[in-house]
């Protein structure tokens, strides 16, 4: 399964970290061959004044793939959390700063919306698009139509697999992502001082996201020692990546999960100790699944910093959340683009994983666990703020 080479291949980390680039700048024009008499052959002559030599088309500046001033196609999943409408509206001044025109679209979760923006970007003369695939599965075709037209596909948050038309994925590792999830939940569990066996539900993100199963592999890489140990108890006795998904990362789905969790398995008044949650709005449905059944709120993780989140945190209401801050992973595919302005070749990767057809390179970042011991570090601006307000948690 491509996720499972993915993740060895991540885990190594190891991989090439460059990409083999084929043909090279050497060049044999003979000059050196000695002649019998030991003497090289004489200088070929001197080209025209008019006919200057030219450097290797890759070694000359603003000989890239790229044009200064080339369109940019930005194609989003949806805005449906705070990372993505971040994405969404920070691309295009982030790629008008840096002198390229671009066209930005959300496809609202739809694949199928999203394979006609990326179609209508290719129409319109995008030199390279940026995709973050509602399913990254779904996109081979349109990606191949992008690579027959020259068009260089950067994947963005989420891998894109089972095609060769992909040049690269800018990201924060998905499984050291999921692998700090389950890390957060164990370090809360341990902090809240619960007796162990500790009783907790699993939640995992949509399927058709590849980030999905990474998070769920990576947090479960942790905690499935635990419950072969008779540490952790899953209480539904739900542990599989299918039976614990949320369709289309939906907190609405998630919350009606975690209310029948609550009246089925958990009938004696008491709840699961901790919740693994995939997201913050995953873990902020859970948390009010159990505050509207009166159950004691259990100890659950989150990704996103979100700004909601950001407050509960502070307040002790949701016990961690995982940072991957959205502009930094701009700046990260900004550099990449940057990068094919000089070079007709993708800059080297951090490492490369393999997408079912190709090892793809990663260009990565690393995430951070946020929990209040540590949220003034990172959100010095953040107060304890109440569901409804939008604190300026950055200080801007
Ligand atoms: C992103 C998360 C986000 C989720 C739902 C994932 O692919 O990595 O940051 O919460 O999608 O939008």
């Amino acid at each position: 399964m491509a996720r499972t080479n993915m993740i060895r291949t991540a885990a190594a980390m190891l991989a090439v970290g460059a990409l083999v680039f084929a043909g090279g700048c050497s060049k044999d024009n003979g000059t050196d061959e000695p002649t019998d008499d030991g003497a090289a052959v004489e200088e070929p002559e001197a080209p025209p004044a008019d006919d200057p030599v030219e450097p290797p088309v890759d070694e000359q500046p603003g000989a890239g793939a790229l044009e200064a001033g080339a369109l940019i196609g930005v194609s989003m999943p949806w805005q449906g959390t705070q990372n993505w409408a971040e994405a969404y509206n920070g691309f295009k001044p982030a790629l008008e700063a840096e002198g390229f025109q671009a066209v930005v679209d959300d496809a609202g979760n739809d694949s199928g919306k999203q394979i006609q923006q990326i179609e209508a970007m290719i129409a319109q003369g995008a030199k390279l698009i940026v995709v973050g695939a509602v399913d990254g599965t779904q996109l081979g075709n349109v990606l191949d139509q992008a690579k027959d037209a020259g068009v260089f596909i950067l994947g963005y948050d989420r891998t894109i697999d089972g095609t060769a038309s992909v040049d690269g994925v800018v990201q924060y590792g998905a499984f050291t992502t999921g692998v700090m999830e389950g890390q957060a939940l164990i370090q809360g569990l341990n902090e809240s001082g619960a007796e162990k066996p500790w009783t907790i539900e699993l939640f995992a993100g949509a399927p058709t996201d590849p980030n999905a199963g990474f998070f769920f592999d990576g947090a479960m890489s942790l905690l499935q020692p635990m419950i072969d140990a008779g540490e952790v108890v899953v209480g539904s006795g739900e542990t599989t990546f299918t039976e614990v998904a949320t369709l289309e990362w939906a907190n609405e789905k998630a919350q009606t999960r975690m209310e029948s969790l609550l009246t089925s398995t958990y009938t004696d008044g008491v709840g699961p100790v901790g919740v693994l949650a995939p997201n913050d709005g995953i873990a902020r449905a859970i948390l009010t699944a159990c505050e509207a059944g009166g159950f004691d709120l259990p100890v659950v993780d989150g990704l996103d910093a979100e700004d909601m989140s950001i407050g509960w945190v502070r307040t002790g209401k949701q016990y961690a959340t995982v940072a991957k801050p959205t502009p930094d992973l701009i700046g990260r595919t900004i550099e990449v683009i940057n990068a094919l302005l000089s070079s007709t070749e993708m800059p080297a990767p951090d490492f490369t994983g393999d997408n079912g057809v190709k090892e793809v390179g990663i260009y990565s970042l690393d995430p951070t666990i946020v929990t209040k011991a540590n949220i003034d570090d990172f959100f010095p601006c953040s107060a304890a703020a109440d569901d409804e307000v939008k604190a300026n948690w950055m200080c801007e």
